[in-house]
């Protein structure tokens, strides 16, 4: 594993996470504590998005990735799941134009395959509209499981394996890395999750190997600038080693 510069030391005061992931939860719960439909957290939840797009892009983050829809949530209501992909419509309908004009570059990780040929089609104008701009890099994890991208890693270095292109000593960590759905992107350095569960629900396993993980109570609908400024500041309190020690030396 290649080291981040500089990261093996006390993060500064002043650091920016380059790449912050969020799994968006409590939608659900939101709603129904205020006697609402579930339906209506979501719809919230589109909101605390935009909001977060918006903060991240300020706070000089350069890549925002969003847990949307996990390969698991199939198993929701036929209802539910009809809502959540008709928010994805809506969402990149009406938000491609302004999302392009801020600078965002839009990728999509995830098993595309399932998805409805408008869903995907949608995806692929928002990546190809959005390709060349900086400023922020949204990555939508959409019918995405972790073990089912390392799943398909796996595949496509056993084909080449296969076919007699690779030996198989070459099945290294790093080729696993290159053969992910964003394998040009470094890992992320800061996992928020919101709603007050405690775990990842198949969300980026591989890369979250030396990632921060900060846990908060509110619930996404809730999520605003300032949850997003308070998790960077617990970030900051934390000490990334990579397995190394502190201020290290060299002696
Ligand atoms: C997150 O909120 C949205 C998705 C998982 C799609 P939930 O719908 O999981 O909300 P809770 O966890 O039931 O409150
Ligand atoms: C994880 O949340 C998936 C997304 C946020 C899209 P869930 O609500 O589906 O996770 P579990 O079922 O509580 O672990
Ligand atoms: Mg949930």
């Amino acid at each position: 594993m290649s080291i981040p510069e500089a990261l093996n030391v006390r993060t500064p005061e002043f650091a920016v996470p380059r790449h912050v992931a969020i799994i968006m939860d409590g939608n659900g719960r939101w709603a129904s504590t205020r006697g609402l439909p579930r339906s209506e957290g979501h719809r919230r939840g589109v909101e605390a998005l935009r909001r977060t797009v918006r903060a991240a892009g300020d706070l000089g983050i350069g890549i925002l990735t969003i847990f949307s829809f996990s390969a698991e949530n199939w198993a929701r209501p036929a209802n539910e799941v009809r809502e959540l992909m008709g928010l994805l419509r809506r969402f990149i309908r009406n938000d491609l134009a302004e999302l392009n004009q801020s600078g965002v570059h839009v990728r999509v990780i995830g098993e595309r395959e399932d998805l409805s040929s408008d869903i995907r089609s949608l995806l692929e104008e928002a990546e190809e509209l959005t390709l060349n701009n900086t400023k922020l890099t949204l990555v939508v994890a959409f019918n995405y499981g972790a073990r089912q991208e390392i799943a398909r890693a796996a595949q496509r270095l056993a084909i080449e394996v296969a076919a007699g292109r690779l030996p198989a000593s070459a099945i290294t960590a790093e080729a696993i890395t290159a053969h992910l759905d964003a394998p040009d992107l470094p890992d992320p350095d800061l996992i928020i999750r919101t709603s007050g569960e405690q775990r990842l629900s198949n969300f980026l396993l591989w890369q979250a190997a030396y990632s921060e993980l900060v846990f908060v109570p509110t619930y996404w609908p809730d999520f605003d600038r300032s949850t997003l400024e308070g998790a960077i500041a617990e970030y900051r309190r934390r000490e990334r080693r990579f397995g190394g020690l502190i201020a290290q030396t060299g002696s």
